[in-house]
């Protein structure tokens, strides 16, 4: 092993930023606009008309016929488990790569979570793996879009052909993502996408919305998520609901950001292509699949071959960031792993891909914003450092 005795410091610092896209003077100014105007006499915070303008820009962008904007996307993913209604007896598949919420949406119903392995070269859910746990039980499936690339819809779609379970997609990672050229908001039941701040649009921090084909659906998430609350010449309270909207500067940022995403998202893509081609063939490191014109470019996810490598991936990671300066972040420790599962039934048989590429993952900090020579240092630092640890 050659790692130098003396620290030296690193030429550069390239911080894994929390603001995952682009937050500029035209978003600033739709925030500040409805702030002031509220703040004048006789204002509000009532959130129309931005939430009609946010809900269709954001529709039209991801190819789904309506879209309900939400606080968050794990409030997206609990409203569509209640709009199914999801309950204790039931069986939901979703994938172990993945943050908490996909999973802890339907056991915060009472369900039980069955895990079902991924495709291993593109990390998402395999629609193989989903068929052999399929019981008269499963009441939905939730694939996750990782890291932006488009799980296989079509064989989602022929699942729910056949069995009629529906599903509802993770598309945390998937503003502006595509499948065979065509964008995947109205795919499966819904989509729930997230605007939470290292997402390549954020609407103030938080923020998430629903988007599908059903308008029948769209209007029970709609409700549940104001009260339940159906308007007309007199207001009626039809079901049970919460409060999950969003704040009026956070539409008008919506409608700023939507415009700007594929801007940020060709920049980010670029960006991301190059790193590829300056890391093809490094030894022991699994590049990530499908870069093309489809991928949203949320994250540039590297594995470290555990066939290949003598080290661990956290000593990796650690040497990463003191030699070199690279922050870099885990998309994700194996869902299961957190305690919280301790108390979640749930089935975890059958998962060796998951298992493996949850020890072998590490996201590099590639974003729309990165400089040609940051991408070129990214890339040399990642092969020198995987030559000092040998
Ligand atoms: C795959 C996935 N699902 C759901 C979420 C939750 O999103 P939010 O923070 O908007 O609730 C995240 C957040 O990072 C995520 O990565």
């Amino acid at each position: 092993m050659n790692t130098p005795a003396t620290p030296t410091t690193p030429e550069r610092t390239l911080p894994f930023l929390a603001l995952g896209g682009l937050f500029e003077a035209d978003d600033i100014a739709a925030a500040a606009r409805v702030i002031e105007a509220a703040g004048a006499p006789g204002g509000n915070f009532f959130p129309l008309p931005e939430e009609n303008e946010f809900q269709a820009a954001f529709a039209a962008h991801e190819g789904a016929r309506a879209a309900v904007a939400v606080n968050s996307c794990g409030t997206a993913l609990d409203l569509c488990m209640m709009v199914l209604d999801i309950k204790p007896g039931d069986e939901v598949i979703t994938t172990p790569l993945t943050f908490i919420c996909s999973a802890t949406c339907a056991s915060a119903r009472g369900a039980r979570i069955v895990f079902a392995d991924v495709d291993p070269a593109t990390l998402c859910l395999d629609p193989a793996a989903v068929e052999k746990k399929i019981t008269p039980r499963t009441k939905a499936i939730i694939p996750v879009h990782f890291a932006g690339l488009a799980a296989d819809v079509e064989g989602f779609d022929a699942i729910t052909k056949r069995t009629g379970v529906p599903v509802i997609y993770d598309a945390a990672h998937a503003v502006g993502t595509r499948r065979h050229g065509k964008r995947v908001g109205g795919a499966g039941k819904a989509s729930c996408y997230s605007f939470q701040s290292n997402k390549n649009i954020t609407t103030l921090g938080e923020g998430g919305a629903v988007t599908t084909d059903d308008p029948a659906f769209a209007e029970e998430i709609r409700r549940r998520k104001t009260f339940g609350f159906v308007y007309g010449p007199q207001l009626r309270v039809v079901t049970t609901g919460f409060n999950y909207r969003m704040t009026k500067p956070q539409l008008a940022v919506g409608v700023t950001q939507t415009a700007k995403a594929r801007r940020v998202i060709d920049a980010k893509l670029a960006n991301m292509k190059r790193l590829s081609e300056l890391l093809a063939g490094a030894p022991g490191l699994i590049l990530p699949a499908g870069l093309d014109e489809d991928h949203g470019a949320h994250l540039y996810v590297v594995r470290l071959d555990s066939t290949r490598a003598s080290f661990p991936r956290e000593r990796w990671q650690a040497h990463l960031k003191t030699r070199y300066g690279i922050g870099t972040a885990l998309h994700y420790p194996i869902v299961w792993s957190w305690e919280a599962f301790a108390e979640v039934d749930h089935d975890r048989t059958g998962c060796p891909a998951a298992e493996r590429a949850c020890r072998e993952v590490l996201s590099l900090p590639v974003f729309a914003q990165s400089k040609p020579e940051e991408i070129e240092y990214l890339a040399k630092s990642v092969r020198q450092s995987l030559e000092d640890l040998k």
